[in-house]
């Protein structure tokens, strides 16, 4: 099974996408964490993707798609969460051609419908485990024991330098322009399942599994 997680910036894509990694052993594949990875290494990609993050809009259609194309060589049979990919009506029509080389097909595009406003809040607050990644958020999720990571035991966090208030305004904005116009390709298909992204993470997951067995 194939999927595609699609939502505005803090609609819980990242989130649900490792969530259903664990209960289904299907495999995330994010487009904004791959890119991070190259900034880190400093790779010819992430020098050209970094000061397009910062400024929250989107880095070029190639640069994603081959990122994509690598990812799914290496998946074996596992079934790919797409998160934050495609963006772009033309990302849309690589990924096709991308699935079909590789003999699979999209079987649900799985909208996460929030509230804009609120999501500020959720993504300012939002920061990781700098060892293994585990999520957290200043309000809704801390560590259990403070400055220690639930997972792991680290006590090292780090913020998204696109996490502040100016460049999520961007982000969204880019959203509207460029990503939401794709729903309708995917809606004339018949694979857009909306999900009420404000609801309790619990909630929103078992929303989605509701989907992927064929029981909503
Ligand atoms: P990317 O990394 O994809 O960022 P994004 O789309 O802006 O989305 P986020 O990762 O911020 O949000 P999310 O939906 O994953 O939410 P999360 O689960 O973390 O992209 C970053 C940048 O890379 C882009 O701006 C662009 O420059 C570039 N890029 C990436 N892909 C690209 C592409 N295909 N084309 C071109 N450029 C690309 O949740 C957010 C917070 O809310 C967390 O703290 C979480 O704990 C909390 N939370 C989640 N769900 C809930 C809930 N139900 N209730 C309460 N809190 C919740
Ligand atoms: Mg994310
Ligand atoms: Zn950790």
């Amino acid at each position: 099974m194939n999927i595609i997680l699609l939502g505005p910036p803090g609609a819980g894509k990242g989130t649900q996408a490792s969530r259903l990694e664990n209960e289904r052993g299907m495999v995330q594949l994010s487009t904004g964490d791959m890119l991070r990875a190259a900034v880190k290494a400093g790779t010819p990609v992430g020098l050209q993707a970094k000061a397009v993050m910062e400024a929250g809009e989107l880095v070029s259609d190639a640069i994603v798609s081959a990122l994509i194309g690598e990812r799914l060589d290496q998946l074996g049979e596992a079934g790919a969460i797409f998160d934050g990919y495609p963006r772009t009506a033309a990302q849309a029509e690589s990924l096709d051609q991308i699935l079909a080389e590789r003999g699979r097909s999209l079987d649900h595009v799985i909208e996460l419908v929030v509230d804009e406003d609120a999501l500020v809040e959720r993504i300012t607050g939002r920061f990781t485990c700098a060892s293994c990644g585990q999520g957290y958020h200043d309000a809704f999720k801390l560590p259990a024991v403070a400055d220690t990571c639930d997972a792991c035991g680290g006590h090292e966090f780090k913020r998204r330098p696109d996490d502040n208030e100016e460049t999520v305004r961007t982000r969204m904005a880019e959203y509207r322009a460029k990503t939401a116009p794709i729903l309708p390709i995917y809606e004339a298909r018949g694979l857009v399942k909306r999900v009420d992204g404000m609801a309790d993470i619990a909630h929103v997951t078992d929303a989605i599994e509701a989907i992927l067995d064929g029981r909503a």
